[in-house]
């Protein structure tokens, strides 16, 4: 089978009707309590998984961690919070590794299964098609406004970045079976406009979004317009100005907010128009989230174009 790197996890051929998944992904701390940051770094090493369309079937534990500093009931606490997700998303840790590390990193290396038929790639949108979102975006946001202004942050906001950030691509993967579906992807680091961009620049299609369509994670927009923007948000507006097109009336902020670096987001969706309806509908009455966010069109220019 041939290397993609640019999709979400990397793919192996095993038999004419079973392909291997495999995808790693780790990071520092996110948010200050270990079990949920376990859960987190497992949503989000396990997602993409569900961009696929796979199912998860093994994790391997990647652990660097001060144990002499932090203690092991820490550590254990993280392991909990991974565990905990794995088994939710169907699948088992059977092992890993673990280094002494100054600073605490956790992840998973995710191996799943798929029908190589049945595997979603972030390429194949067709003109016509909509995009849908499945979580609201500004995690990178409120999570370094969290880092600065600790305790001012309410608690509410809290719970609500951790809902998402640890919440699974699983139901939203599920549910899509049934439909015709053209590219999926997963938002996380390069922001929505980063990966909504992957699914466009080869292809030759442009797509058009408004903002006010965009969900946003409640105080996502007063952390951005009080400064809280994380680097990794501001690099990837640098990097993405030249492919999009913003209306004159967006200000600086909500274009950050829209490149906004994602912890464990939610999965990009092109499908057709009524199957999107169907889908979000559906969706919804699960108690998920899935909103139609943007639109697909042919203007052969491979840009972005975001309106207010
Ligand atoms: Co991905
Ligand atoms: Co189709």
């Amino acid at each position: 089978m041939n290397q993609d790197t640019s999709d979400d996890a990397g793919v192996y051929l095993i038999r004419d009707d079973l392909a291997l998944i495999q995808t790693v992904d780790f990071f520092t701390p996110i948010v200050d309590d270990p079990y949920y940051f376990g859960q987190i770094a497992a949503a989000n090493a396990l997602s993409d998984i569900f961009a696929m369309g796979g199912q998860v079937k093994t994790a391997l534990n990647i652990v660097g961690f001060p144990v002499k500093q932090l203690g092991a009931e820490v550590l254990a606490r993280i392991l909990q919070g991974a565990q905990d997700k794995v088994a939710e998303a169907g699948g088992v840790i059977i092992g890993g590794h673990s280094i002494d590390d100054k600073e605490p990193k956790f992840g998973l290396a995710v191996t799943g299964i798929a029908h190589p038929d049945k595997i979603y790639r972030n390429q194949g949108a067709k003109e016509a098609d909509v995009l849908v979102l499945t979580k609201p975006i500004g995690t990178g946001i409120i999570t370094t406004g969290i880092k600065k202004k600790q305790d001012q942050v309410p608690k509410s906001q809290m719970d609500e970045v951790i809902h998402w950030m640890s919440m699974l691509n699983k139901a939203a993967s599920d549910t899509l079976k049934p439909y015709d579906v053209h590219a999926v992807t997963d938002v996380t680091g390069f922001g929505l406009l980063g990966h909504a961009f992957e699914m466009i620049k080869d292809a030759d299609l442009s797509l058009e979004l408004s903002l006010q369509d965009v969900p946003l994670i409640s105080g996502t927009r007063e952390l951005a317009e009080q400064g809280y923007v994380p680097g990794g948000s501001k690099s990837n507006l640098q990097w993405l100005k030249p492919h999009i097109h913003f209306d004159e009336e967006l200000t600086e902020t909500d274009q950050l907010i829209l490149a906004d670096a994602v912890t464990s987001g939610g999965l990009l969706i092109a499908m057709p128009e009524k199957e999107a309806e169907k889908y979000t509908a559906e969706m919804m009455k699960n108690h998920h989230f899935a909103r139609i966010i943007g639109r697909f069109t042919s203007k052969h220019s491979k840009k972005i174009f975001v309106q207010c």
